[in-house]
């Protein structure tokens, strides 16, 4: 038996599912389905649960954070679970004055952008998201054989929110810091790939079956740029991981030029966006890696018969390849109606079991 496999609810260990057979290349009874950003969004059980409740706040209570994590879970049926959390918790568990503002994202109040400012980012100690490891505990006896996914934010898309001080068009202040000081950026982003792997070892150490490393906001960046500022620090964290044998993810938003390299810094599954079509997604990352994605998630809003033909386009492409997770190419958005989801699953299902 792996380390971390699934178990039902008699804590029997139960034959790997579709996810994780998917995610190291093997045979699947169907292609497996989850969505980015399944766990909120979209759902009213969800909204009706973290009402009067901020979003960082929520995070940091295990009772909760089972309940919203097992919703999509319940209610559409999909593959895995991913950890309701969000890419900031690491940082405001190490004390930094970051919050998240309903339909804005995450504010940083004393943005980091000198050497002194980069003292006050300290290492994570497990017993700084000793909720996390509760939560997942909670988790892992409720999801029976569905796996879990644990995730973080890589060191790029995490300086750029540090950096700018909050969300970003155009990263200039980011850039201008990587360009400009670049050891000043090494650095930062050296202590990032330490906070964001501890913060992935917990989740695993707790019991999560996969990790994602989202660097949402890299595909801003030109590869030798990424190989030269970014990879590096990336690379650690996969490293970092490497040794307890799980899936590792790698995803980003608009990457389709550096899709070669984000497999290279150590992934086992390179997500793509909707811009490149499955096969040539693979072709990119090369040979050993398995492919997640990829529907436009604003498809979602047309009609049913639109979807599926969307999404049988993606069957298709995917056909013969080794290792295909179905996902969208970006978060679910959120005005989705959680019907077209449902369905979604459904006909990824019976079309390829
Ligand atoms: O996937 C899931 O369902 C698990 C939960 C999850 C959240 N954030 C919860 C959340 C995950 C995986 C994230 C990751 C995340 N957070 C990313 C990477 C994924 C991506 O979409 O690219 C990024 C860039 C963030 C930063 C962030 N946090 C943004 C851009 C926002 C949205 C701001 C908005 O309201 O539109 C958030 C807030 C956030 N994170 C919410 C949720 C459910 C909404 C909070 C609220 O409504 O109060």
């Amino acid at each position: 038996q792996t380390p971390n496999a699934p178990v039902d609810s008699a804590g029997d260990a139960v034959l790997d599912g579709a996810f994780l057979r998917a995610c190291r290349r093997e045979p699947v009874p169907h292609t497996p389905v989850w969505f980015m950003r399944q766990a909120g969004r979209s759902l009213p059980e969800y909204r009706k649960v973290r009402e009067g409740i901020r979003m960082l706040d929520s995070c940091m209570r295990p009772d909760l954070v089972a309940e919203i994590t097992l919703q999509p879970v319940r209610r559409h049926g999909v593959d895995a679970a991913i950890y309701f959390s969000d890419i900031v918790v690491p940082l405001k568990a190490i004390g930094v004055d970051v919050d998240i503002k309903p339909g804005v994202g995450p504010v940083v109040e004393k943005p980091v952008r000198s050497r002194a400012d980069l003292e006050r980012l300290r290492t994570l100690e497990p017993e700084d998201v000793a909720y996390v490891t509760e939560a997942i505990g909670i988790l892992t006896r409720e999801l029976g054989g569905t796996p879990l996914i644990g995730f973080a934010g890589a060191p790029f898309t995490l300086a750029s929110y540090l950096v700018e001080g909050g969300p970003s068009k155009n990263h200039e202040r980011t850039k201008a810091l990587m360009y400009g000081e670049p050891e000043l950026w090494a650095d930062l982003v050296d202590r990032l790939a330490d906070i964001t792997a501890g913060f992935l070892k917990v989740q695993i150490e707790a019991g999560a079956s996969a990790v994602q490393l989202f660097d949402s906001w890299v595909g801003a960046l030109a590869p030798e740029d990424y190989r030269r500022s970014v990879l590096p620090a990336s690379k650690k964290v996969f490293e970092a991981v490497a040794p307890y044998g799980v899936p590792r993810i790698h995803f980003g938003v608009g990457t389709g030029e550096l899709l070669p390299l984000m497999g290279e810094a150590g992934a086992d599954v390179v997500g793509a966006d909707w811009r490149v079509p499955v096969d040539e997604a693979a072709r990119r990352v090369g040979p050993g890696k398995a492919i997640q994605g990829n529907l436009d998630p604003a498809v979602l809003f047309a009609p049913r018969e639109t979807v599926e033909q969307h999404a049988e386009r993606i069957l298709r492409a995917a056909h013969g390849l080794e290792g295909h997770i179905f996902n969208l190419g970006h978060g679910v958005l959120p005005d989705t109606d959680p019907q077209a989801l449902t369905d979604l699953v459904s006909y990824v299902h019976e079309h390829t079991s």
